[in-house]
């Protein structure tokens, strides 16, 4: 059986105390359902430190963005080193809203990859095209440009595990799940530029994101190069979510 990664991204949905009720309530159920899956939950910068209090021993905790430089003059950046310390095990990387909202470039998305690796966390990298990107036939390039960016001049390290998200920026909160086939095809795809790019020996796991639903997340995680789910607006409700976790047992 295939090892199952199942993730949380609240962005910037939730407030300090929304955060903080939603972690205990996820302490309350997580354990009595008795998941195989390995969890991550990614909550906003300022409640960091109080939901991977609450989630201790129930789910990994990392933060949504990282900055490169360690420390210094940089108003409103978390460095990577400042989660290291935190004892942090993930962190997402190039994430769309990253990329589009605050145009985040492949190079910055290349630099946080290094910083996370260099803090010795687990990356968890997100690539994906645009709608006019796919409109104009350009997924497979875009997806490749991504990587290559993203893996520039970098040796993977032997004991780190790489995480890349097929996230379709068209299908990210829309309601637009991508269609499974083609959510295999392109996580196929970046299996092989992945492997590709950085080595026969890396073993890339890849996930799906893009309105991930309780309905839909186990056709996801029964594709062959498929090995979870990043889960935005879902996961902030304790009920949705919880659906979700079901789904996956
Ligand atoms: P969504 O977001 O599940 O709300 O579509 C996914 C993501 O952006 O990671």
């Amino acid at each position: 059986m295939k090892e199952l990664y199942i993730f949380a991204n609240w962005k910037m949905y939730l407030n300090h105390d929304e955060s903080v009720a939603l972690a205990r309530d996820l302490k309350k159920k997580i354990p009595g359902l008795k998941l195989a899956a390995e969890l991550a939950v990614f909550p906003s910068a300022l409640s960091f430190v109080a939901v991977q209090k609450e989630l201790q021993g129930v789910a990994e905790v990392g933060p949504q963005n990282v900055y490169w430089v360690d420390k210094g003059g940089y108003t409103g950046e978390v460095s990577a080193m400042t989660y290291k310390l935190l004892n942090v095990h993930y962190a997402l990387v190039g994430h769309s809203e990253r990329r589009h909202v605050f145009h985040e470039s492949n190079a910055e998305v290349r630099q946080k990859l290094e910083a996370v690796l260099n803090a010795d966390m687990t990356p968890v990298l997100c690539i994906g095209e645009t709608l006019r990107e796919r409109k104009d036939g350009e997924v497979e390039e875009v997806i490749e440009a991504q990587l290559r960016a993203a893996f520039m001049d970098l040796t993977w390290p032997k004991d780190k595990k790489l995480i890349i998200v097929y996230e379709p920026v068209w299908a990210i909160s829309t309601g637009e799940s991508c269609d499974l086939d083609e959510a295999e095809r392109i996580a196929a795809l970046t299996h092989k530029y992945a492997k590709g790019l950085l080595g026969k020996s890396v073993e890339p796991v890849v996930l799906y994101g893009g309105s991930v639903r309780p309905d839909n997340v186990a056709a996801y995680i029964s594709q062959p190069h498929l090995s979870g789910v990043l889960v935005g607006g879902a996961s902030t409700k304790v009920s949705t979510w919880l659906d979700i976790l079901k789904e996956t047992i």
